[in-house]
């Protein structure tokens, strides 16, 4: 009754919340597997951005309720953001979970499960849905453990949660609560111990990092917290880079420009949620920014950082969003050349301030609008990845690729993923790599080590 299978939808916090789950069951006794098949009990953590995110999770969550049917010693529990969103009413739908856990309560998992657990083998009466929902005082402190023995060589860090933002389509205030920020030395001892066992690259995670810590935590020489937080894992030895996401336009900063250039191990790469290129449905969307003064923040970054790596989040068909005000969602991304973009359709979410405006851009104008973004997205990326042929990059070795013996992968300090053949040992390396050819995912390298023994290469290169 201890092999655990956690499903994740959503976003990096997600992830990051699975992980520490993972890390707190284990600590306990159960294992994790990977395949759902083998599981006596299986966690779905789920997001409630789009209704769609939301559909998925609740067939998934019905089809293991018809397993539990055959083994009534199977659990099923759902957590996060849409446990927290619909709450016990997700039980008329789906009555047979076992566990429902919110967004401030994931290290509540472990006892759960083994009252659960113990209550099948009859010491106990058999529970009905455990429910536990409630908001809880600290509860960003707790999505810190990371599975101990297990290498990352790239890690996700939570610094935060919630956000304080009003965006008016976003359900994800509703889900996480409002912004809490974990004290500096936390992170940093996290951080630490991440690089002991073997990180070399950290993705300090929020809803809105740049916001951390602000009403917790004192500015010191005109810096931010979140600038002081980058400037201690800046000093952190054995990381080697440190990413962020997702920052918001306003609140963005000199102290936090000036990071750009100047602490070596911030790479040069950034996503920059742009959401519309009209200044017209900001205003509606109630991001408090215009399209020039998001175009200034990044120039001022290019300036300082001339390779950067932009990425973005959009959203398409939200309501009342004419033809002109998508055609300026066009030229803004001519004009801005993001090398990635995550292109959304707009989703009516409920209690948020544009639930009311309904839908009203029909869904395939939405089609439509998403599929120009994209081609535009693909030309860019496509150029911009191939004028990296011929150059040598530093590559940060992440693992074995998918497919091919010998092959592994990696990222450059700009987040592109690089496949090439090498060696078991390189992982966790930085090694430069010629890059031969792109596409618009992936460039294809070749390392750059001449006439030397893959398998004789000293532990740093
Ligand atoms: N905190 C981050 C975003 C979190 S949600 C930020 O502000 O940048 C991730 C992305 O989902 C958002 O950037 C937005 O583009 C998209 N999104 C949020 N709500 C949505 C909705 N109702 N419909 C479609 N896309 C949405
Ligand atoms: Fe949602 Fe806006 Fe907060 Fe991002 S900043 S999580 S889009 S409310
Ligand atoms: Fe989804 Fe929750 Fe993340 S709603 S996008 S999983 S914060």
């Amino acid at each position: 009754m201890n092999r655990v299978h956690i499903k994740t939808y959503g976003c990096q916090m997600n992830e990051r919340d699975s992980e520490a789950v993972a890390a707190m069951l284990r600590a306990r006794g159960y294992s994790i597997v990977e395949d759902e098949g083998e599981a006596d009990v299986v966690l779905l953590n789920t997001c409630s951005v789009r209704e769609q995110a939301e559909q998925k999770a609740i067939g998934k969550a019905g089809h293991l309720g018809r397993r539990k049917k055959r083994n009534p010693n199977f659990l099923v529990g759902v957590m996060g953001c849409m446990a927290q969103n619909k709450g016990a009413d997700l039980l008329d739908r789906l009555p047979d979970l076992d566990l429902l856990v919110g967004t401030q309560k994931f290290h509540t998992v472990p006892d759960h499960l083994d009252n659960l657990i113990a209550s099948l083998q009859g010491q106990g009466p058999r529970p009905s849905t455990l429910v536990d929902l409630e908001a809880e005082a600290g509860s960003q402190n707790t999505i810190r453990d990371h599975v101990p023995g297990e290498r990352q060589v790239s890690a996700f860090v939570s610094i935060m949660q919630g956000c304080n933002m009003k965006c008016s389509y976003c359900i994800v205030p509703k889900t996480r609560g409002p912004e809490r920020g974990r004290p500096i030395d936390d992170i940093v001892a996290e951080v630490e111990e991440l690089a002991a066992a073997g990180t070399r690259e950290v993705t300090l995670l929020g809803q809105i990092v740049n916001q951390y810590g602000v009403r917790e935590f004192p500015f010191v020489d005109g810096k931010s917290p979140f600038v002081q937080l980058l400037e201690r894992i800046n000093a952190v030895e054995g990381i080697e880079r440190i990413r962020f996401t997702s920052p918001h336009p306003s609140g963005f900063k000199q102290d936090l420009i000036d990071c750009y250039g100047r602490l070596e191990k911030l790479c040069e790469y950034i996503h920059f949620p742009l959401q519309s290129g009209s200044d017209r449905i900001l205003k509606a969307m109630r991001r408090p920014y215009s399209v020039e003064k998001f175009s200034r923040i990044l120039e001022a970054m290019r300036e300082r950082c001339p390779d950067l790596w932009v990425s973005t989040d959009v959203i398409v068909g939200y309501p009342g969003e004419t033809q002109e005000d998508f055609q300026l969602t066009c030229d803004a991304f001519e004009r801005i050349g993001f090398d990635m973009a995550y292109v959304f359709k707009y989703s009516v979410r409920p209690d948020t301030a544009a639930e009311p405006l309904g839908d009203p851009v029909p869904q395939e104008i939405k089609e439509e609008r998403n599929q120009i973004l994209l081609d535009k997205l693909q030309a860019h990326s496509l150029r911009r990845n191939q004028s990296l042929v011929g150059q040598t990059l530093e590559v940060l070795v992440e693992g074995p690729a998918r497919r091919g013996e010998n092959r592994f992968t990696g990222r450059t300090r700009g987040f592109r993923k690089v496949v090439f053949t090498g060696s078991e040992r390189l992982v966790g390396q930085l090694v430069p790599v010629r890059i031969k050819e792109a596409t618009v995912t992936t460039l294809e390298g070749e390392l750059v080590l001449s006439g030397v023994d893959l398998d004789k290469v000293p532990a740093s290169v």
